[in-house]
């Protein structure tokens, strides 16, 4: 089976490619091989490498950059999106694309969101997140629209690649920094390989739009400091060493904490957040 990869030079794409380079024959054009933007080049490129399967994680990805360059970010992450869904649905090749737990970001519930709840993105990136979501579905009824958490990996895959959540934490203990972290922001994380993983049987999702992360089952009202306390707690680590911010961004309460409940019901399952990076931690804490 052929599995087509955008964007794997990137965070996901590029473990993706590396992870599932042994189960399927993987193409991984750079950017400069599939601009995404380009729709007639799009197309060309899928009639002649015929992928049939395909894991879109081109984008732009960093939300203060799509505040910056509203119509590049539009291009790239709304029509860039379209224009992979509606080649895949012309060659009938089974699409995943990658969307993000930021459409929840502005919402007043509290409680873990449903795929279903009406939402009203605060953030550009989630507002674009959102359309690229509908108008995939409306070319391609068939595309599977992943909403992904932060991720994170242990280990760095390419030199320079930028820090995430597990190695920011890991370095701040190594160095003895302040282990600050907001009083404001609930979410999950998610371990990159898990998500890997689990794009096997996301293959076989009926169309549609799926929570695909980690929970957070903390109680509701628990924020970012207490999920690192109980991180540590299960590492074996001294969680009193975490300090609350409230001067941290999001500066007001912010709830990104996803139900997978829908995900679950068809045998789909992440690990619990706290839980999961705490195992992790266990055994990068021989490093310290
Ligand atoms: N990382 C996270 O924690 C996270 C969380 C939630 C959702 N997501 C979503 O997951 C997906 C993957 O994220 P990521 O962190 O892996 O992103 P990333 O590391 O920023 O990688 C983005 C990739 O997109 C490529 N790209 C950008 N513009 C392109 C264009 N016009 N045509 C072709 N390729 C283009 C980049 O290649 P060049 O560098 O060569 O341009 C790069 O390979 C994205 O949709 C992102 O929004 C990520």
């Amino acid at each position: 089976m052929k599995l087509l990869i955008t964007g794997a030079s990137g965070f996901l794409g590029g473990r993706a490619a590396a992870m599932l380079g042994d189960r399927f024959e993987v193409l991984a054009p750079g950017h400069a091989q599939l601009e995404i933007t380009d729709r007639e080049a799009v197309r060309r490129y899928f009639q002649e490498a015929r992928p049939d399967l395909v894991f879109h994680c081109a984008a732009m990805s960093d939300v203060g950059q799509c505040e910056r360059e509203p119509e590049r970010s539009r291009r790239i992450n709304i029509d860039g999106a379209r224009n992979i869904a509606g080649a895949a649905s012309e060659i009938g090749a089974k699409c995943l694309l990658c969307s993000s737990d930021q459409v929840y970001a502005g919402s007043a519930v509290m409680e873990a969101h449903r795929e279903d709840e009406t939402v009203e993105p605060a953030p550009l990136y989630g507002r674009e997140k959102l359309s690229a979501e509908r108008e995939c579905l409306a070319v391609n009824p068939d595309a599977v629209l992943l909403r992904l958490t932060w991720m994170y990996d242990t280990k760095t895959i390419v030199p320079g690649e930028k820090s995430d959540f597990f190695r920011g934490l890991l370095t701040r203990m190594k160095e003895e920094a302040p282990l600050r972290y907001s009083l404001h922001d609930r979410r999950g994380l998610t371990y990159v390989r898990d998500v890997v993983r689990n794009l096997v049987p996301a293959f076989d999702l009926p169309g549609g739009v799926y929570n695909f992360g980690s929970p957070n089952t903390l109680p509701v009202g628990r924020t970012m400091a207490e999920t690192v306390r109980e991180i540590l707690r299960r590492a074996d680590l001294d969680p009193s060493a975490v300090e609350g911010d409230a001067g941290s961004t999001p500066s007001a309460e912010r709830n990104l904490c996803m139900d997978p409940a829908k995900l679950e019901s068809y045998g789909i399952r992440f690990p619990e957040t706290s839980e999961r990076i705490g195992e992790l931690m266990a055994g990068a804490r021989l490093s310290l």
